[in-house]
């Protein structure tokens, strides 16, 4: 049973790996509002250092369980999501979605994301990214992944960020609200899993 003081383990995902791209500036605020609030272990997983062919194996990952073969380039995304408790996906919109990157690095995998909770943190032009995270809850609901109801968008993120971080001063009040309700998931999906074996 997971205690109410345990740490939960979060991977927050990097989506965007395009040169010049402002993920990274995103994803660190994200970083440091989720190890202010104290209840995760954080690991920040950039999908950039990652290699992630389009190419997949013949057989789908749902159905290839531990034998299904990866690049070496990919093992440590694959750790990185098999440890997880808990996910936050940073993600720009592309064409009113999200990036191709997010996209494969999502089906190289199936298991890592069952019955584990996922977040979103979004930025873009005056939509925030919420087109890009509409079509993510959609996608990860077939993971049987559980995507929570608060999340952030950055409209404009061009003049609404400024040194690393957003100028809106409310931002680190919504970022906790997010992380009190992933972790609250985290908790309570753990035990779950704990207590008996999801059934997909
Ligand atoms: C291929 C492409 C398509 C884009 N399409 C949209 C879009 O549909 N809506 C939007 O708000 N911004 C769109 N943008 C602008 C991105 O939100 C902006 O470039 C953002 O910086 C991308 O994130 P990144 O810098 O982390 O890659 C697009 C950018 C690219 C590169």
């Amino acid at each position: 049973m997971v205690g109410m003081d345990d740490k939960h383990n979060l991977a927050i995902i990097v989506g965007s790996v395009r040169e010049g791209r402002f993920g990274p500036v995103v994803s660190s605020w994200v970083a440091d509002q989720a190890r202010a609030h104290g209840g995760f272990d954080v690991n920040v997983v950039d999908l950039a250092q990652v290699e992630i062919p389009l190419a997949l194996p013949a057989a789908p990952p749902k159905f290839a369980g531990d034998g299904y073969l990866r690049p070496d380039g990919m093992a440590a995304l694959t750790s990185a999501l098999e440890a997880a408790d808990a996910f936050i996906v940073v993600t720009p919109e592309y064409n009113h979605s999200y990036p191709a990157s997010l996209k494969a690095a999502i089906d190289w995998h199936f298991t890592q994301w069952t019955a584990k909770p996922v977040a979103f943190v979004s930025y873009g032009g005056a939509a925030g990214g919420r087109h890009a995270v509409l079509h993510l809850e959609n996608v990860l609901t077939e993971l049987h992944a559980v995507t929570i109801r608060d999340g952030l968008a950055f409209p404009n993120y061009f003049t609404a960020w400024q040194d690393g971080r957003p100028l809106d001063a409310e931002a680190s009040g919504y970022a906790k609200t997010l992380l009190d309700q992933l972790a609250w998931w985290a908790g309570v999906l753990r035990s779950a899993r704990e207590t008996a074996p999801y059934p997909a």
